[in-house]
Order: structure tokens, then sequence, then C-alpha cells
């Protein structure tokens, strides 16, 4: 398992030319893209479906996608995001009726299921399931919108979610998405995160690969 990936949000991409700003942060050094899927019911903001990201593989995208469905019911948009090329599919428990079910339908679709915990939601939604998931997602913001500021209980919660996966003895991706910058990527990995989201901080800057280099510049000193 790659030990430290770092994953683009699309949502702060430019829509107006999305295939060629997605190739650019590829070309830039991004391992995963990030696909933030919101409905106007279980978030109140509104984004994109399995057209967009089937689009953006005939367009040409190679590194894995990673879908995070902010939606609610879940099921029956899960065999369209596989159909249109999600490699990672992960959800809200909340937004789910049944949440095994839902696991186990993304794994019939032949991708890897994981499960979002917002910041209030107890860990205790992984005691049941943490055997049959490849990915764990830690919101450092309330899901919704880029840009918000990273919530600083999360570095607890990530501590107690590592000794969680460590304790399965399994692999499985750590992963935290909201208010991740150059400047606390390092903390978060500290804590014992794998995977890292980010949105604004990577497509607002002026220069892509240099803020993806600076960020594994700065995942490097915990490396040695
Ligand atoms: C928030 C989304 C995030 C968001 C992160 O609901 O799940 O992925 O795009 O954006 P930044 O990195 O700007 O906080
Ligand atoms: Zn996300």
């Amino acid at each position: 398992m790659n030990k430290f990936v770092i994953a683009p949000s699309i949502l702060s991409a430019d829509f107006s030319r999305l295939g060629e700003d997605v190739s650019n942060v590829v070309k830039a050094g991004a391992d995963f893209i990030h696909f933030d899927v919101m409905d106007n019911h279980y978030v109140p903001n509104l984004t994109f479906g399995p057209i967009v990201c089937s689009s953006l593989k005939s367009y040409g995208l190679k590194v894995p996608i990673d879908v995070h469905l902010m939606i609610k019911p879940v099921d029956r948009i899960i065999p369209d995001f596989a159909h249109a090329g999600a490699d990672y599919i992960t959800f809200h428990p909340e937004a789910s009726e049944h949440i095994d079910r839902t696991i186990n339908l993304i794994k019939q679709t032949g991708c890897k299921p994981g499960i979002v915990l917002n910041p209030a939601t107890s860990v205790h939604y992984l005691e049941n399931c943490i055997e049959d998931i490849e990915m764990i997602l830690l919101m450092s913001v309330n899901p919704g919108f880029a840009g918000q500021t990273f919530i600083e209980g999360t570095y607890k919660k990530i501590k107690q979610v590592r000794k969680l996966i460590d304790l399965s003895g399994k692999e499985i991706r750590l992963e935290v998405d909201g208010g991740i910058t150059v400047h606390n990527i390092a903390k978060v990995a500290r804590a014992g995160a794998d995977t890292f989201v980010a949105g604004s901080s990577i497509f607002k800057s002026n220069n892509y690969e240099k803020t993806i280099n600076l960020m594994r510049d700065e995942l490097a000193k915990i490396e040695k």
C-alpha cells in the first residue's frame, strides 16, 4: 500500500475546463482524484454525478477515483458510479438505512468500500464493519463546502481510528478531508492519517506542482 496519498478534490477545480484542470493536477503529482458528490439533501450543496466521472475517464484520467458520496439515499447510484470508473466509494453511515448492505453492494460492483464519519459522528459506527471496509474517511469540516477551516478536534479522532485500524490488522486507508494545507498536513499525518484530501489548497494555488511538492516535503519529514 502506498504510504502517503494526496487526493485533490475536484470540488475546487475549474468546471469550465474540468478535464484539462484535472489532467494538470495529475501531471503535478496527484495520487488519487477525490470526487465530492452532493445532493442538496444530505448536505446543503449540489455538485455532480456519474456522468462527470465517466467523462473524466474518457478524457484519459488514469489515477484512482475516490468517490465521496454525500447523498441520501445511497444505494441506487452506487452501480452507476462503479460503471463510471470509481475505484473507492465511501458513504456516510447516517445516510444509509442498511450499512452492511451498502458495503456489500459497493464490493459486488468491484469497488473498494469506505465509511465516512462527520466531525461529531461516533467511531462506534466502525465497530461492526471495520473488517469489511478498505477506507475510513474522517471529515475535518462539516461536509458540504470547500474552503472551510480544519476542526482541531479531528486530531484526537485520527489517533483513535488509527488504533482501531492497527488492531484490525487490515490494510485500511485512513483519509482526512477538509481544510488540509501545506501547514497542517504533517500534523495530520503524525496523528495517523495516510490519505489527504485537499481541494482549495491545491486548486486555488498558483502552481499545483509546487503545492503538492511542498506537501510531500512535509510528509517526508515524518517518514524519516
Ligand atoms: C467537503 C468535501 C471536501 C472539500 C474539501 O464536503 O468533502 O472534499 O472539497 O475542500 P477543502 O480542501 O477546500 O477544505
Ligand atoms: Zn470529500
